[in-house]
């Protein structure tokens, strides 16, 4: 219990309780829900794209490697926190992607920080995409090198921004939108950086296991895995079910970032049991092809089967359909009319969406049934708000407010 401390003297916090109320007002305030273990709802909030997280060989992986080496990894990578299971993985990644080299890190963001600040300097430019995620963001920010946002998925923007600049310079792009599950223009933007001379990074978070041959990426559907000038980074917490990230690209990249990335450096290594599970996931995904063509064309079939029923979704490129709200308050009372009903789905609202629109965030999954699919169709539709569906007045409604959270 805290102690109660009282005073005359000013609350240093107050100014939280305006925040708190200035969000709850705006319809803005967020909470957080436990999930049970035996939930019995449609789950189509998570990123579980393949159904690997519970998978009888990733889950048997994950207590083999708690059993031999521990709970926790000890140390950092660079100390104690190596074992032969992050070798192992860092090897078959970079191989299953067409890399030469890879390095995991304790999360996604981690890895994306790791790329964007020991790639650059104080002289180098940035030119990162308005959509990008925000681990990409905070890397720019903690970079201290000058970042320029170019309009999403805008090559051209790119090429003028890089014709303004005379030093070295870093591309950074998701392949695929975390919120709207679009694909990047990498085949144009990596012909850009060939001809300007810049290094081209890209985020594989909602690629990986679901995009390219058999789930290899998208640089690898480009043809650009394994390019001297592209980096890539994923995470191993979406397709491969487990907990982790890890930064690809050639070997002195890899190299460079052991030396000096400071979430390498300074972050106690991935949990054995998080690296276990991912590498036993990354087998079963190289086994088995035919999960990451699964995962797309339930994604398209959930697509087609929603803006069927009048609903607002633009076509996807991997795993993730997202149909716009109404409003902010509209998103989180359809995303608990759809969990009162049965299925999970993601409800974006600002400042996660840098457009200000709201939307739920439906993901495919590869194991998803016909059942359940009808199911999932059936729920979002008959609790959709009014205002969603094309023909009424208010559709499509006005972005809701100004960018933020860039
Ligand atoms: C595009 C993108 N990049 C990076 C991350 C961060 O990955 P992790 O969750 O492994 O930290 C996410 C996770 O939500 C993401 O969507």
């Amino acid at each position: 219990m805290p102690q109660e401390h009282r005073s005359t003297t000013p609350d240093p916090f107050d100014w939280i309780d305006e925040r708190h109320e200035r969000r709850r007002r705006a319809g803005l305030l967020r909470s957080l829900r436990p999930r049970p273990a035996d939930s019995s709802l449609l789950d189509l909030a998570g990123n579980d794209y393949l159904g690997l997280t519970r998978h009888p060989e990733v889950v048997a992986a994950a207590r083999d490697a708690v059993r031999r080496w521990g709970a926790g990894a000890t140390g950092s990578r660079l100390v104690t926190g190596t074992t032969e299971l992050h070798t192992e993985l860092e090897a078959e990644l970079a191989d299953f992607c067409g890399f030469e080299a890879a390095l995991v890190f304790s999360s996604g963001y981690a890895a994306n920080l790791a790329a964007v600040t020991a790639l650059t300097d104080r002289g180098t430019q940035v030119v990162s995409d308005a959509a990008n995620h925000a681990s990409l963001i905070d890397g720019c920010r903690l970079s201290r090198a000058t970042t320029v946002v170019v309009p999403h998925a805008a090559p051209d923007a790119v090429r003028k921004t890089l014709d303004d600049f005379d030093g070295r310079a870093l591309v950074v792009t998701d392949a695929v939108f975390s919120v709207d599950g679009d694909a990047a223009p990498l085949g144009e933007l990596a012909t850009v950086c060939r001809e300007r001379g810049a290094a081209l990074l890209v985020d594989e978070a909602h690629s990986l296991g679901v995009l390219g041959d058999g789930g290899r990426g998208a640089l690898h559907a480009a043809g650009l895995a394994g390019s001297p000038g592209a980096v890539a980074t994923v995470t191993l917490s979406k397709a491969l079910g487990a907990q982790g990230g890890a930064v690809l690209g050639p070997a002195r990249v890899i190299g460079h970032l052991v030396n000096t990335a400071r979430t390498f450096v300074f972050d106690t290594g991935l949990a054995p049991a998080a690296t276990g599970a991912a590498l036993a996931a990354l087998r079963l995904l190289r086994g088995e092809a035919a999960r990451a063509a699964r995962v797309r064309a339930v994604a398209r079939e959930l697509h087609a089967r929603l803006t069927a029923a009048g609903l607002e979704a633009a076509p996807p490129d991997a795993a993730v359909v997202s149909v716009r709200a109404p409003s902010p308050q509209a998103a989180v009372r359809w995303a608990a009319d759809c969990r009162d009903a049965g299925v999970a789905v993601g409800c974006f609202r600002p400042p996660s969406v840098p457009d200000g629109v709201s939307r739920l965030r439906l993901t495919a999954r590869a194991d998803l049934t016909d059942d359940q699919l009808d199911t999932a169709v059936a729920v979002v539709t008959r609790t959709a708000p009014h205002a969603s569906r094309p023909g009424d007045a208010s559709a499509p409604p006005p972005p809701e407010g100004p960018r933020r959270g860039r």
